[in-house]
């Protein structure tokens, strides 16, 4: 297929970039690099300095793209708190741009990131597709609207739209040469926090609450393997089905605690992570867990590297070689 990947600068837009080259599709990387990178964009893909919002420029009627697969966007909860117009414009008011020309142009698929933050806290665990939706961020809030957008467009103009919800994405990709992975700035995601800390870059590491009703007290998150997440950006192009706007959750189904990760972290670094406990943040649920028995009945989407030695280790081999 000849696909236009966003933001496929970025840590998981490169990595399903790659997987989507080696499968043999013609890769085409729209980013504006607010904070991707430009030499993690494979050397095969056709690469253009832009903005989604100027997407019309490549999606030209005519151009014959067969699917967008839309990754840009901004990502941090927390900013989204203190600069929310920003948010709305990048991930809502630009995306619509994006939809505008996807439409123009007449492409027929669209695969879209959107993410867990969609359903704040939960109710009910593991958090299926049809959970409550009540976001407890801005981000949150702008992926969900776009999410709403997509299921408008897909019933009226016949468009084939997957969302993938993400949980946690880590590890990276290491295979035939190739090594991608996430390098954020300023970086808000516990294991490369870790690895910065065991690479001496930051100081320590907070660890917020340790009184949640949770095995260890600690908070449980669900972590999935970058691979994984990317594998089933490939399953969701072929399942994409004209009129429809199909959801599927992307996650292990398997939580890990913040004390497990520093302890994995600390195996696979071999270095005595300092860990100062710092009270509860606001608004952190104990625990959130995907059910993504949707994805695994409907798409045949199997989790594979779902341990965090793997995502952590690979992650370190990464960020060793490429970021310390
Ligand atoms: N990393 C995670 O844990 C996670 C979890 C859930 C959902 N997601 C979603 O996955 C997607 C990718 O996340 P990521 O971790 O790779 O982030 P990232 O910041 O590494 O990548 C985002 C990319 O989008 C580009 N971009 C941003 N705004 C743009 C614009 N207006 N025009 C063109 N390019 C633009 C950036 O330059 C960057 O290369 C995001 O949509 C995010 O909301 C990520």
């Amino acid at each position: 297929m000849k696909l236009l990947v966003t933001g496929g600068a970025g840590y998981v837009g490169s990595v399903t970039s790659r997987l989507l080259l080696d499968a043999g599709h013609e890769v085409t990387v729209l980013d504006n690099l607010v904070t991707g990178f430009r030499a993690a964009v494979a050397p095969e893909a056709t690469f253009v300095e832009a903005d989604i919002a100027d997407a019309a420029q490549v999606l030209t009627p005519g151009s014959g793209f067969d699917a967008v697969l839309h990754f840009a966007g901004l990502i941090a909860a927390g900013e989204s708190m203190v600069k929310p117009e920003l948010y709305w414009h990048d991930n809502v008011v630009k995306s619509l741009a994006l939809l505008d020309a996807v439409r123009a142009a007449g492409v027929p698929r669209f695969i879209f990131s959107s993410t867990a933050a969609v359903y704040g806290n939960p109710v009910e665990l593991p958090i299926t597709e049809n959970a409550v939706k009540a976001p407890t961020n801005t981000y949150g809030a702008t992926k969900l609207t776009f999410d709403h957008a997509l299921t408008s467009e897909a019933f009226a103009h016949n468009l084939a739209a997957v969302s993938l919800r993400y949980f946690n994405v880590a590890g990276a990709y290491i295979s035939g040469g190739h090594e991608i992975g996430e390098r954020h700035d300023p970086e808000t995601h516990l294991i490369p926090i870790t690895l910065q800390v065991a690479a001496g870059k930051r100081e320590k590491l907070q660890i917020f609450g340790d009184d949640y009703p949770t095995a260890d007290g600690t908070c449980v998150r669900d972590y999935i393997h970058v691979q994984d997440l990317a594998r089933a950006h490939l399953l969701a192009l072929d399942a994409a089905t004209a009129g429809e706007h199909r959801i599927y959750n992307l996650g292990n189904g398997n939580g890990f605690s913040n004390k497990q990760v520093v302890e994995v972290a600390r195996e696979v670094t071999g270095v005595d992570l300092p860990v100062e406990l710092a009270p509860r943040r606001e608004g952190d649920p104990a625990t959130l867990v995907a059910s993504s028995a949707r994805a695994r009945e409907e798409l045949g989407w199997v989790p594979e590297k779902n341990t965090l030695q793997a995502m952590i280790g690979d992650a370190w081999s990464f960020y060793r070689s490429h970021v310390a």
